[in-house]
C-alpha cells in the first residue's frame, strides 16, 4: 500500500512504501517534526540545554548521533534499557518470534508465552506472590494494583508517600506525591492521602481507623533517589498486615536487578501483597508490565466467570511483549546482571562518595545498586550563596543543570535531574555498563564539579542566570 505523507514545508511530498527509505529520506527532520506535530515545549527545553542531538542508533550503553558522537546513556530511557540498547539476545529472540507468526492476543483464548512469563515472574517473586496480571506500562500496572486492592478489601482509602511517583494516568496521578505533576489536573480519585516517606508514626496514625485498602510505596523513590530508611518498609508491611491493608511495592523502576537484587524488596526480606513491574522487563523493545499478587487478591477481582474480563486491556499479555519479557529475564540470568548491578553499584558509590568531602556544593551521594543520585546544595560563602539563591529563585533546581549540561556537552554523558525543583543528579546506568565507563563518569563528574566550584561566581552569574532567563522565556 502506498501512503501519501502530507506535505511539510521542508520536504517534498513523498510516497512511502518502504520504512527504511522513509527513514533515510527524512533523516535530520526529527526536531522539526517534533516541533510541528509533537511536544514543542519539550523541543524548546532540549534546544535550551543543548540536548537536541539527532540520534541515529543505540548500541549497549551508548546513543550515537548523526555526527558519529557516542554518548554514554546513564538516563537509560528512565530505566527501560537495563540490558543496554538493542541487546543481541533479545533482538534474536524477537526476530525468531516474528518469523514464527505467533497467534498473539487471541482474546477469547490464551497464549502460551503469557503463561510462561507469568510463571517465571511468580517463581522469581517472594512466597506471597502466586499470580500475575500482564500490562503494557508502569502506570497501567499501578492502575491494576489500585483496582485489585479496592476490590480485595472492599475499602476505598489508599495511602501513598510524599514525593512518590507511580505514573501519570488518573489513578496513578491520584497517588503521585509531586505537586508539579498534579497541578491543573484535579480533582483526583477520592480516598487517596499522602503520608511522609519513612515516617512509621504518621503511617500508623493514617492506617489506624482500619479502612485503608492499600499503601503504595517505592522501595527507592525515583524522584530524588531516596532509599527507604532502615526499618521503614518492614514496619510499614507489619502495620498493613495488622490492619488488613494491602502492601503494594511499586518496583517499576527498582525491579529486575536495578538495585542489586532481582527485586529491591529482597534487601529487606519483604513479602508484599502486590508488586508492580514494567520498564526493564521490555528488554528495551516491547512495552510490557506486570501486577504480581497473591492468588487471594487476584481472585477477589476475577471472582466469577461473569467477572473474568472485569479488568485488563487489549494489549496485555501479547506474544511480543511476553517474549521480550521472557528473553529479558533470560539475559538477566545468563549474564548474572543482578550480581553485576550490585558490584557496579558498589564501585560507583566508592568512586563518587568522596565527592561529598571534596566539594562544598555536593551534599550527599546516595542510592542502591545502579540507582544513583548526587544532591547539590548552596555553598557556604556569602557571595556564592547569594548568587546560588538568585539562580534558584529564578528556577528551583537549575543548579543541577549546570552539572548535567557540561557532562553532556563536554564529556558525552547523558544524566538527568532527578525531579522538578530539586538539585539532584540521577543516573540509572544499564546493568551491562562497562566498568571503565563508571570510572570515566566519576572522573568527568569531578572535572565538571571542579570547574563549577573554581569558577563559582562567574559560572553562577553568567551560565546560571542566562539559563534561567532562557528557561523563563521558554515557559
Ligand atoms: C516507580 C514508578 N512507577 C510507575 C511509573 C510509571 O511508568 P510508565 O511511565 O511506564 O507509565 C514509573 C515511571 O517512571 C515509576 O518510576
Amino acid at each position: 500500500m502506498v501512503i501519501p505523507i502530507p506535505n511539510s514545508s521542508s520536504s517534498p511530498e513523498l510516497e512511502v512504501n518502504d520504512l527504511t527509505a522513509l527513514r533515510s529520506q527524512r533523516s535530520g527532520e526529527g526536531l522539526a517534526l517534533n516541533q510541528r506535530y509533537l511536544n514543542r515545549q519539550l523541543g524548546r527545553v532540549l534546544q535550551t540545554l543543548g540536548f537536541d542531538r539527532e540520534w541515529v542508533r543505540g548500541e549497549g550503553p551508548y546513543l550515537i548521533d548523526s555526527t558519529g558522537g557516542r554518548y554514554l546513556d546513564l538516563y537509560a530511557g528512565y530505566g527501560v534499557f537495563a540490558l543496554g540498547r538493542n541487546h543481541p539476545f533479545v533482538k534474536q529472540a524477537l526476530h525468531e518470534l516474528l518469523d514464527s507468526n505467533p497467534p498473539s492476543l487471541p482474546q477469547l483464548g490464551v497464549s502460551g508465552l503469557a503463561g510462561l512469563l507469568a510463571e517465571r515472574l511468580v517463581q522469581l517473586a517472594p512466597a506471597s506472590i502466586d499470580a500475575a496480571l500482564l500490562t503494557s506500562s508502569g502506570t497501567e500496572s499501578v492502575e491494576g494494583a489500585l483496582k485489585l486492592a479496592r476490590a480485595a478489601t472492599g475499602r476505598t482509602r489508599i495511602l501513598y508517600c510524599e514525593r512518590g511517583f507511580h505514573g501519570l494516568s488518573y489513578g496513578s496521578l491520584s497517588v503521585n506525591g509531586n505537586e508539579e505533576f498534579r497541578a491543573h489536573f484535579g480533582p483526583f480519585l477520592p480516598g487517596c492521602e499522602a503520608v511522609p516517606f519513612g515516617d512509621l508514626e504518621a503511617l500508623a496514625a493514617a492506617i489506624e481507623p482500619g479502612d485503608v485498602a492499600a499503601l503504595i510505596v517505592e522501595p527507592v523513590q525515583g524522584k530524588g533517589v531516596y532509599v527507604a530508611p532502615d526499618g521503614y518498609l518492614a514496619g510499614a508491611q507489619e502495620l498493613c498486615r495488622r490492619s488488613g491493608t494491602l502492601f503494594i511495592l511499586d518496583e517499576v523502576q527498582t525491579g529486575l536487578g536495578r538495585t542489586g537484587r532481582f527485586l529491591a524488596l529482597e534487601h529487606w526480606g519483604l513479602d508484599p501483597d502486590i508488586v508492580t513491574l514494567s520498564k526493564a522487563l521490555s528488554g528495551g523493545y516491547v512495552p510490557v508490565g506486570a501486577v504480581l499478587t497473591s492468588r487471594a487478591v487476584f481472585d477477589a477481582t476475577f471472582s466469577s466467570m461473569e467477572r473474568s474480563v472485569v479488568h485488563g486491556s487489549t494489549f496485555g499479555g501479547g506474544d511480543f511483549a511476553a517474549g521480550a519479557g521472557l528473553a529479558s529475564l533470560m539475559v538477566i540470568e545468563r549474564e548474572a546482571l543482578v550480581d553485576r548491578a550490585r558490584a557496579m553499584g558498589d564501585l560507583l558509590m566508592e568512586l563518587t562518595l568522596p565527592l561529598v568531602e571534596r566539594f562544598e556544593v555536593v551534599r550527599a551521594v546516595r542510592g542502591l545498586g545502579l540507582m544513583w543520585g548526587l544532591e547539590l546544595g548552596p555553598p557556604s560563602g556569602r557571595a556564592a550563596r547569594r548568587v546560588w539563591e538568585a539562580v534558584e529563585h529564578r528556577q528551583p533546581g537549575l543548579f543541577a543543570q549546570l552539572i548535567t549540561v557540561p557532562l553532556f556537552r563536554d564529556h558525552q554523558i547523558l544524566t538527568q535531574v532527578a525531579g522538578h525543583h530539586m538539585n539532584v543528579i540521577k543516573a540509572l546506568p544499564p546493568l551491562t555498563i562497562p566498568e571503565q565507563e563508571l570510572h570515566r563518569f566519576a572522573g568527568a563528574l569531578e572535572q565538571v564539579l571542579t570547574g563549577a566550584e573554581s569558577r563559582l561566581l562567574r559560572a553562577y552569574a553568567s551560565l546560571g542566570l542566562g539559563l534561567g532567563r532562557r528557561a523563563l522565556r521558554a515557559r
